[in-house]
């Protein structure tokens, strides 16, 4: 009988990872980061005129919507790819520079994404510490850090979970340091701290900025994000892509979510203002959180962080434990006013205040 085929050592080392995804429907998603109002309602309407027998049998063209997607962003559609989410481009961006044993440097905690896909390529993650106790960015850390085996540095630019960003001065220090490595600056909570490193692109060829279509502009079903560097570095890292990755409704709910910035405007406005509620209302029960400059916020609950997302589970409330992380620490997004004023009403009372 012949007999099962083995993994790759690295991927027979690797942890599955199991988001916990199981049964969110119907109720407050505060866990993921999402929209928690959901897209445009001009992105439906895509959906519908798009959805034909011819449309749905035809591949996918991005053209346009790079050329759209590139005009908003300020940059040539030579310089822009889209990815099956930033998951994709994360990959896509490893697979191009990161050889088996090479280093990617990522500050810890952060998008778990980034080690992933070194793993899967047999690199080697090196995660740098946040500075404890106020979990600080470790900015000198991470340039003492670049070596020889260094191929990449990934940042997220806010970082999840800590929800800090590092200053556009530290973006480019990094950049310096790293002389021909590459830099990916993930940018996937953009919209809701407004600074980017896009600006940087023309004078530092060692930067990837990666944007998303999964969280202010509430599409992450539609799996869909962007990466942004010079056209030189997109075509080498469009190489080693599925020519179809993202699928033709999607390409088309871009293009309708690009011309409805108002609607994302008007979802952060609102995203912020339940965020300074739900900071004013942590800092009055004497919760200790980290400043965020992104749709979340960490808290640090201590021995009861586990028992608490488990009871506002009961309460059809789902919050993200980051206890495997960081000791105690739960992360809760903050979607509309209405919403987190419902979170705050059954945090209070479970905690017992
Ligand atoms: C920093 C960061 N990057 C990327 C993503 C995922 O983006 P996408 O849905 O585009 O794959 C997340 C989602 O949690 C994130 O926190």
């Amino acid at each position: 009988m012949p007999s099962r085929p083995q993994p790759r050592e690295a991927i027979r080392k690797m942890a599955p990872y199991t988001p916990p995804v199981g049964n969110r429907r119907g109720k407050l998603r505060l866990d993921f980061n999402e929209n928690t109002v959901g897209c445009s309602p001009r992105v439906i309407e895509a959906i519908r005129c798009a959805a034909t027998r011819g449309f749905v049998a035809t591949y996918p063209q991005y053209e346009q919507a790079r050329q759209k997607v590139g005009e908003f962003l300020g940059v040539s559609s030579a310089q822009v790819m889209f990815g099956d989410g930033t998951d994709e481009l994360i990959n896509s961006v490893v697979q191009t520079y990161v050889d088996p044993g090479d280093e990617v440097l990522m500050p810890w905690p952060t998008f778990r994404m980034f080690q992933f896909y070194t793993e899967v390529v047999s690199g080697v993650a090196r995660r740098i510490d946040y500075r404890l106790p106020g979990l600080t960015f470790p900015l000198e850390e991470l340039l003492a850090a670049i070596g020889p085996r260094t191929r990449l540095i990934a940042i997220a630019s806010p970082n999840n979970p800590t929800g800090d960003a590092l200053t556009l001065g530290g973006i480019e220090t990094v950049l310096q340091a790293a002389d021909n490595r590459a830099v990916l600056i993930d940018e996937a909570y953009f919209e809701f701290h407004g600074v980017t490193a896009l600006d940087l692109l023309p004078r530092y060829p060692n930067l990837f900025v990666s944007r998303t279509f999964s969280k202010a502009y509430g599409m992450a079903g539609l799996r869909v994000g962007c990466l942004v560097s010079n056209a030189e570095n997109i075509a080498q890292v469009r190489k080693g892509q599925s020519p179809y990755s993202v699928n033709s409704l999607a390409v088309e709910c871009v293009m309708a979510a690009i011309d409805d910035q108002a609607y994302v405007a008007d979802y952060v406005a609102q995203a912020l203002e339940a965020r300074a509620l739900l900071c004013a209302t942590l800092e009055e029960l004497g919760v200790a959180f980290q400043p965020s400059r992104a749709n979340f916020v960490l808290l640090h609950l201590g021995s009861r962080a586990d028992a608490v997302c488990a009871a506002l589970r009961e309460n059809g409330i789902l919050l993200r434990s980051q206890t495997r992380s960081i000791a105690g620490a739960v992360r809760v997004t903050a979607g509309t006013l209405e919403q987190t004023v419902k979170f705050l009403a059954a945090f209070q009372e479970v905690l017992g205040r």
